[in-house]
């Protein structure tokens, strides 16, 4: 597929070698202050823009790949509160847009893990549960967007808890994520559970940014001929 890719970071750059290797064209690359790209006819002839870039930049780059008539698969997270329109453009003006608060299909597993684990844990109200999510200090959100995805499960099947908070929680029924930004770590999630008996973790720990890369290449190939707005659920289909 021809692939531009907005965002040329270090998701950026694993995606190029990944897509490259994968026998993909990049045509076009468009990083800050590239904003003349948006209408080169090199951006224009791609299939699909592959978006990883920051939370505030995210939604123009949306706006400005649907007017040159170019898919988006995006990753870019802590844009969230204005899905709708993204929503909107896709249902009513026939564009293409995958997202993923996170592309790896070792977390699309352990996301699945974590909303069985939710279904059980809201049987047993003794344990109380919570929270950690560790990444590199270039990280510009917290919680991650992984994160928030994670505690949305959570609060969907455990009743006790009704809304989560960042590092500190005044209430019960709160879901306490703590977020910890150190040296270079690609990302580590845990979802803990504890009674006054036990401690019960489910951890994933990324090793690298590779899985992620793999992820958003893969999802750029299954967006080609289709319409509207899709997400892992779509891609792999195994929750
Ligand atoms: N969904 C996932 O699986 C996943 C995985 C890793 C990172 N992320 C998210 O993706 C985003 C990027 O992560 P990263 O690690 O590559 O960050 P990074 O800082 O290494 O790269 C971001 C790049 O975007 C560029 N940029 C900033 N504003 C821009 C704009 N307006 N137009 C074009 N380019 C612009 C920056 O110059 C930089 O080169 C972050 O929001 C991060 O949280 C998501």
């Amino acid at each position: 597929m021809k692939i531009a890719l907005i965002g040329y970071g270090k998701m950026g750059h694993e995606i190029a070698q990944i897509a490259l290797e994968r026998g993909h064209e990049i045509v076009c690359t468009i990083d800050i202050n590239e904003e003349n790209k948006f209408t080169s006819p090199q951006f224009k002839s791609a299939e699909v823009a592959i978006e990883f870039t920051s939370p505030g930049s995210a939604m123009h780059n949306y706006r400005q790949a649907f007017a040159a008539g170019v898919a988006v698969v995006s990753g870019t997270t802590g844009w969230l509160e204005q899905l709708d329109e993204i929503r909107d453009a896709c249902d009513k003006r026939g564009h293409t847009f995958f997202y993923a608060s996170n592309f790896s299909l070792g977390v699309y597993i352990f996301t699945a893990l974590n909303n069985y684990l939710a279904k059980i844990m809201n049987q047993f109200p003794g344990y109380d549960v919570q929270m950690e999510e560790t990444h590199h200090i270039h990280k510009l959100d917290a919680p991650s967007g992984t994160a928030i995805t994670l505690a949305e499960g959570i609060l969907e099947k455990i009743e006790r808890k009704s809304k989560w908070a960042l590092n500190k929680s005044d209430a019960p029924d709160e879901l306490q994520i703590k977020a910890f930004r150190e040296g270079e770590v690609p990302g580590i999630h845990s979802v803990i559970y504890e009674s006054e008996a036990d401690i019960i973790r489910i951890t994933h720990d990324a090793k690298n940014r590779k899985g992620l890369a793999l992820g958003a290449v893969l999802a750029a190939e299954y967006t080609k001929g289709k319409k509207g707005f899709m997400t892992m659920q779509d891609m792999l289909g195994i929750l």
